[in-house]
């Protein structure tokens, strides 16, 4: 079993060769961060900034604070932060990229955003170094931020939160989103297209977000980056506590007990016991059980009730995410299920069901927060036997444990968290 402090060593190194730096000609800043992984991966991501933040927190504080600087550093006016940023001018930019900005050729940043997990890291270096200071300059920027995903992305007032792109949830490929564009089976020739469609709407309608989602070809209340959001308004609520504005505290506790209220009533099934992501206005269910659907156990307010029906009938189903590995990121009772990595472009889909080490940190969380230790204990000791048989991948196959996609990943070493 790999020990905490074999951990500190090995999530340094990989933050260290994952290190981008430069200046900017057109922020007119130097900048400097970690990039997911620098083959493959080599700009800067919001939720793998956050999580990075996390396990940085353990060993360097100060470096965790920089990292999450260096991406307000873009922040815009109404409080938006993008999902990547393009620092490196003088690099390419991928065609993904044009796709998910307003902007056709150099795209600084993307005009959508990825799960709100900021105020999350802040709260955790906060608990290792107390740095009020720090709390006084960010805070109010992360405030901003919530306030405008309250703003612009709940346009119903139902105080669930809709995301416009499957990226948003920063799990892009899993069944849900082609689902919700209207492509119900599991065509791998289809799928690409159909998991795109909102992106391509969303170009088309240059990202004014108050017209895409009036449009409403996507509005998609996903639970795991809402359930995000809620535990990051609850960290945002005492870290405003800790610099004495209690206005601001009661405020963010309060959306967060209004976006749980909403969460059960609008994504929890009666039938299957289950939470489902929902999609357009009349927010229908998709029936797909994803890693999403396990996301509420996170909610450190969860009722006791959907919490052991979770766990009981479902976490631990072995038809469903109880795998060798655990936990699946689709369901194995899905036809969308796939865990392994397959050979062509066109067929290969990373969110399908191999496991992923930021999705089960979240749930191992959830766990623990429930009084499920001995189950979190299990899902920790097969997370780490991934790591210490294969390196600190992308994502695993469930069943074989094979190592996929990029090496040296940086959200991987998460699991210097849960130790
Ligand atoms: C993949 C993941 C996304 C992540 C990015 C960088 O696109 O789906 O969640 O942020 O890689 O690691």
């Amino acid at each position: 079993m790999i020990n905490k402090k074999q951990l500190i060593n090995q999530a340094r190194e990989i933050f260290k060769t994952n290190v981008v730096e430069g200046y900017s000609d057109w922020k007119k800043t130097s900048y400097r961060y970690i990039a997911p992984a620098k083959k493959g991966y080599p700009y800067q991501w919001l939720w793998d900034t956050g999580f990075q933040a996390i396990v940085l927190s353990h060993f360097d504080t100060n470096w965790a604070k920089n990292e999450i600087r260096n991406l307000l550093l873009v922040q815009d006016l109404d409080g938006f932060l993008p999902h990547v940023i393009f620092w490196d001018e003088t690099m390419h930019t991928p065609l993904w990229a044009s796709m998910l900005s307003r902007d056709n050729l150099h795209v600084h940043t993307t005009n959508i955003t990825q799960p709100p997990v900021l105020a999350i890291a802040i709260e955790e270096i906060y608990k290792r170094d107390k740095d009020k200071k720090f709390l006084k300059e960010v805070l109010p920027k992360i405030g901003k931020y919530h306030r405008y995903l309250l703003e612009m992305r709940d346009p119903d007032k139902t105080h669930l939160l809709s995301i416009i792109s499957a990226d948003e949830s920063g799990m892009d490929e899993l069944p849900i989103f082609q689902y919700a564009a209207g492509l119900k089976t599991n065509n791998v020739f289809l799928f690409h297209f159909y998991n795109r469609k909102a992106d391509i709407l969303n170009k088309f309608n240059r990202y004014d977000i108050k017209k895409i989602l009036e449009k409403d070809y996507f509005t998609l209340k996903e639970p795991f980056f809402n359930v995000i959001f809620i535990e990051a308004c609850k960290s945002l609520s005492r870290l405003y506590l800790q610099i004495d504005n209690k206005t601001e505290a009661e405020y963010f506790k309060k959306q967060a007990n209004k976006a749980m209220d909403a969460l059960i009533a609008l994504c929890w099934d009666t039938e299957e016991n289950i939470f489902y992501p929902t999609y357009s206005k009349n927010n229908l269910k998709i029936p797909i059980k994803t890693i999403v659907s396990l996301a509420p156990l996170f909610l450190s307010d969860l009722d006791k009730q959907y919490v052991d029906l979770l766990v009981q009938k479902h976490l631990l189903n072995t038809e469903e995410f109880w795998l060798p590995y655990p936990l699946a990121s689709v369901a194995k009772s899905e036809v969308f299920f796939d865990p392994s990595k397959l050979p062509f472009y066109w067929v290969k889909a990373l969110w399908r069901g191999p496991v992923w080490l930021n999705a089960n940190w979240l749930i191992i969380k959830g766990l623990q927060k429930h009084g499920y230790d001995t189950i979190a204990d299990q899902i920790i000791k097969k997370s780490a036997k991934l790591v210490a048989a294969e390196g600190f991948r992308e994502y695993y196959n469930p069943f074989t444990g094979s190592g996929y996609g990029k090496e040296n990943f940086g959200w991987s070493t998460l699991l210097l968290d849960l130790l």
